[in-house]
């Protein structure tokens, strides 16, 4: 067993520097898969999804090689498609990508279907709908993708999305990019991380362009070759940062990110009475009075992002009045709440909106981790609270924040891992 121990009260202060992008860097991983030559991923995050990613591709026979600790050589001249082992796939949710991956290269997949954090029902019929335009047919069944191209290759197509989906655009990009003719992606999200797998892929020679805007254009090519590619900052992990420097009012430095990435974000909490300086490479986030309190609801990109919407909950229980986050991307993102409530925030969901009563004095309390974006607001929270809080399940944490016990140390807080053997009984932690 191993969770966290937060003891809130302490100032922040100094440089925290972000990571590669978790979910460029999943999408591009995967993307590997299409190239028979050999590809340098560069700021790779050292988290568990990137690992589990790496592990897929070695298991169906690709070469990864760690040159240090963030630059990865990857080789899938010799992979296989369909052999991805299921207990693997079933732990992410980006596993999906390779079904896209193995349509293009192989023209057919048998994939199983993906895991991932769970916020109620997340259906990939965008994807399908996107490969069977492409020619491909698909069916899901006993727990697996399967698909299969008419005559061995896709062939490019008109696709419109019902919504706006970042895997359905992703995945469909990554079929598209060897497919015989032009595809032209409607409704397509625009997500950095999409810009980043285009720009990634049109390193290794594929001819994407528009990516970034809603309409995305590919004109397939017959093969791709090798490229060295530096994944973007991740802009979530920036914006947990901000959220701890404002929550625990404080000072932080916060390096190697993207600046206009972070707009939705950087505006939400200037409005709350945050400091924000931008420089080209780095954010200098400060506060040294009351939060005001504010209404946001969550939109894909480049409207605030759902991703920051359990860290902004948590800093908006500290504003001063009542503040309204409405979630508009998924079902049902707010089970962390139950969490936040043990800590003393009052927090009221009615439908799609949590109403948060402000001025929140958070007391320490075990608490869980109930997915990647919840953990990071506990410890959030943590940081806040007066004595010890304890976090279990971050296995979420460690899937999507590279070395967050490290860097927040680095910075003044008190923060440890604790790892207890299976036998041992669980120590109080307060
Ligand atoms: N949707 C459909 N049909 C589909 C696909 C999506 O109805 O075929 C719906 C979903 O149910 C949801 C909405 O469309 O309501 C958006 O889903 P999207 O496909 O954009 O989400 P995703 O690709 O499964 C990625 C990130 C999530 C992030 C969302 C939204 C990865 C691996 N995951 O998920 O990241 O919340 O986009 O931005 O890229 C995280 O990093 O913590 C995380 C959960």
């Amino acid at each position: 067993m191993e969770y966290f121990v937060v003891k809130g009260g302490n100032e922040l202060s100094g440089d925290i520097e972000v990571s590669g992008m978790k979910n460029a860097a999943v999408g591009v991983i995967f993307a590997c898969l299409l190239i028979e030559d050999k590809i340098v991923l560069e700021n790779m995050p050292d988290i568990s999804d990137v690992r589990t990613s790496f592990n897929i591709l070695k298991s169906m026979g690709a070469k990864v090689r760690y040159l240090n600790k963030t630059t990865v050589e990857v080789d899938c001249t010799r992979a296989e498609g369909g052999c991805a082992p299921f207990e693997m796939v079933r732990n992410m949710r980006a596993s999906y990508y390779l079904a896209g991956a193995e349509l293009g290269r192989f023209g057919k997949t048998h994939v199983g279907c993906p895991g991932g954090c769970d916020f109620g029902i997340r259906p990939i019929d965008q994807h399908i709908k996107g490969f069977e335009a492409l020619g491909a047919e698909v069916s899901v069944e006993g727990g697996y993708i399967e698909g299969k191209a008419g005559n061995g290759r896709l062939r490019g197509a008109s696709i419109y999305f019902d919504r706006v989906s970042v895997g359905a655009t992703m995945n469909v990009l990554i079929a598209a990019t060897m497919a015989e003719g032009n595809t032209v992606i409607e409704n397509a999200a625009r997500e950095p991380h999409v810009v980043d797998l285009a720009n990634f892929l049109n390193s290794c020679g594929a001819k994407i362009t528009g990516a970034g805007t809603d309409v995305i254009k590919v004109k397939g090519v017959g093969t791709l070759s090798g490229c060295t590619y530096a994944i973007i900052p991740d802009m979530i992990e920036a914006g947990t940062y901000m959220i701890a420097a404002a929550a625990t009012n404080s000072r932080l430095r916060i390096t190697n990110v993207i600046p206009k990435h972070l707009e939705s974000i950087s505006a939400k909490l200037e409005e709350m009475g945050v400091q924000i300086e931008e420089h080209d490479d780095f954010v200098v986030v400060s506060r040294d009075g009351k939060l005001t309190k504010t209404n946001i609801r969550t939109l894909p990109y480049p409207g605030f992002p759902t991703d920051m919407n359990p860290q902004m909950c948590t800093l908006l229980c500290l504003a001063d009045g009542v503040s309204y986050l409405t979630e508009s991307v998924w079902d049902n993102r707010f089970r962390y709440i139950e969490e936040l409530r043990k800590m003393g925030a009052e927090i009221r969901v009615d439908g799609k909106t949590a109403v948060i009563e402000g001025n929140t004095r958070f007391t320490a309390a075990p608490v869980r981790a109930v997915d990647l974006r919840a953990g990071a607001a506990m410890i959030i929270a943590g940081l806040c609270a007066n004595g010890k809080t304890t976090i279990e399940d971050i296995h979420h944490i460690k899937r999507g924040y590279d070395n967050i016990v490290e860097k927040l140390r680095t910075v003044g807080a008190d923060i440890k891992e604790i790892n207890v053997p299976e036998s041992s009984n669980y120590p109080k932690a307060n």
